[in-house]
């Protein structure tokens, strides 16, 4: 199977129509998403369409779990919460269910897709550092697991004898007696400092993976959060990709 990867939209249409074109200028049929597909952007409805449309398979993240109620907004950020709110008051109804029927985890071709961890997906633990994310291999059969929900692409790997590590090379290929968890970053809020949207290629015929990062039209993603009337703030942190 080829696939390519999305996760973490947050409502950011620019930067979903260019990753969903760059794909299939490489020819990729399949596309799996994490989640998030929104707050903190001003195009949920779109972008829930979008991704509907152009995806084989999405599981739930924190955000769309709580556009629908499903999670406790008392624990997001000043920001990330009025967000919510104005993301509540914005989608249709069909797209309100359509989030509802989102899985938390989900597994294809010998992967698993989950937003935030296979120990707990429903807890949306954030995975930082190397114990972070040493503790999380016992928790998945599979040789990969991709995960969204820091915003932060990071690729850590364990070998047979429990030895795990960063690694720093992009592309790179999957090695038979290593497991990986693999975090693709985000579409539509990057936060390594690379305002440029992210996601990932997955061959698993040629057993290999490949991040890409891709620039969009940001001007116009944050334009349209000012004229929303959302936190100006959403739009200052795409430029500056934190
Ligand atoms: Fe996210």
């Amino acid at each position: 199977m080829k696939a390519a990867i999305i996760s973490d939209i947050h409502s950011n249409l620019e930067a979903l129509q260019a990753v969903i074109k760059d794909i299939k200028k490489r020819r990729i049929k399949r596309i799996l998403c994490l989640g998030d597909l929104v707050g903190y952007g001003a195009n949920p409805d779109e972008c829930i369409e979008l991704c509907m449309r152009e995806t084989k398979i999405i599981v739930a993240g924190n955000h769309d779990w709580a556009a629908i109620g499903k999670t406790d907004i008392s624990v997001f950020n000043p920001v990330a919460a009025e967000a919510i709110r104005w993301t509540q008051k914005n989608i249709s109804k069909k797209n309100f269910n359509r989030l509802n029927k989102l899985e938390l985890i989900e597994t294809v071709d010998s992967i698993l897709l989950v937003h935030a961890s296979p120990q707990k997906p429903e807890q949306w633990d954030y995975l930082f550092t190397l114990d972070e994310f040493k503790r999380q291999f016992e928790f998945f059969k599979t040789q990969v697991c991709f995960v969204g929900h820091s915003h932060i692409p990071s690729v850590v790997f364990q070998e047979a004898n429990g030895y795990t590590d960063f690694l720093r090379d992009n592309p790179f290929p999957l090695i038979d007696n290593r497991k990986y968890i693999i975090n693709i970053g985000s579409v539509g809020q990057p936060r390594d400092l690379d305002p440029r949207a992210s996601y990932a290629i997955y061959d698993g015929n040629n057993k290999s993976i490949d991040i890409i990062r891709l620039d969009y039209n940001i001007p116009l993603a944050q334009q349209k959060i000012i004229d929303a009337g959302l936190p100006e703030v959403l739009a200052d942190r795409l430029l500056a990709g934190r």
